[in-house]
């Protein structure tokens, strides 16, 4: 496994997780929710968040690229697989591991808007908010981090370091 040292321990990370889904069951109280995940490394936020909501959720997929092995964000976006039913009129929330340039968040926020839901919002685990090269915001953030390449709790490096239970920085000298 690569060097790694722990940024947010499990404790940490499932406290935060309890008050976004606090947060989230008073908010979209007598509604049904439609989350939209970013494969792959919302799926475990995912599945810790959704088993703490009380209101009724659909959950949708989808697949984007914009890294490959590195730590970069190329800038270019590849939508590898995109399966959403149909999301008009229906409350949204797009869910990502981490909000870093915000080219992606962009990118996907004009595509799912063109089906007309009747809310979108955005949450993410994680926002590096000092990266940000398109101006969006997360309704609904776990942690804002400094800015260091992390891993764990879904996120990978080299896709790898997804199944850690705690989330940490990846060693430069990887
Ligand atoms: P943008 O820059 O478009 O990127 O907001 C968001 C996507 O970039 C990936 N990303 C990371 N993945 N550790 C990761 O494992 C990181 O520190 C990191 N920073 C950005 C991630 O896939 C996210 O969806
Ligand atoms: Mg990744």
């Amino acid at each position: 496994m690569f060097k790694h040292k722990i940024l947010l321990t499990e404790e940490q990370i499932q406290r935060r997780v309890l008050e976004i889904a606090d947060r989230l069951n008073l908010d979209y109280a007598d509604r049904t929710l439609d989350i939209v995940c970013v494969l792959k490394g919302g799926i475990v936020f995912l599945s810790d968040l959704i088993r703490l909501l009380h209101i009724p959720v659909r959950i949708h997929f989808l697949r984007i690229s914009s890294y490959g092995n590195e730590t970069q964000n190329a800038g270019t976006l590849n939508l590898h697989f995109s399966y959403v039913a149909d999301l008009e009129n229906r409350h949204v929330l797009l869910l990502e591991d981490i909000l870093d340039t915000g080219i992606t968040m962009d990118y996907l926020l004009k595509h799912l808007t063109e089906q007309k839901p009747a809310s979108m919002k955005i949450c993410v685990l994680l926002d590096k908010p000092y990266r940000r090269k398109v101006d969006i915001r997360a309704e609904y953030v776990g942690f804002e981090i400094p800015d260091h390449f992390v891993i764990g709790y879904g996120l990978d490096y080299q896709e790898l370091g997804r199944n850690l239970r705690y989330l940490a920085i990846l060693d430069p000298s990887e």
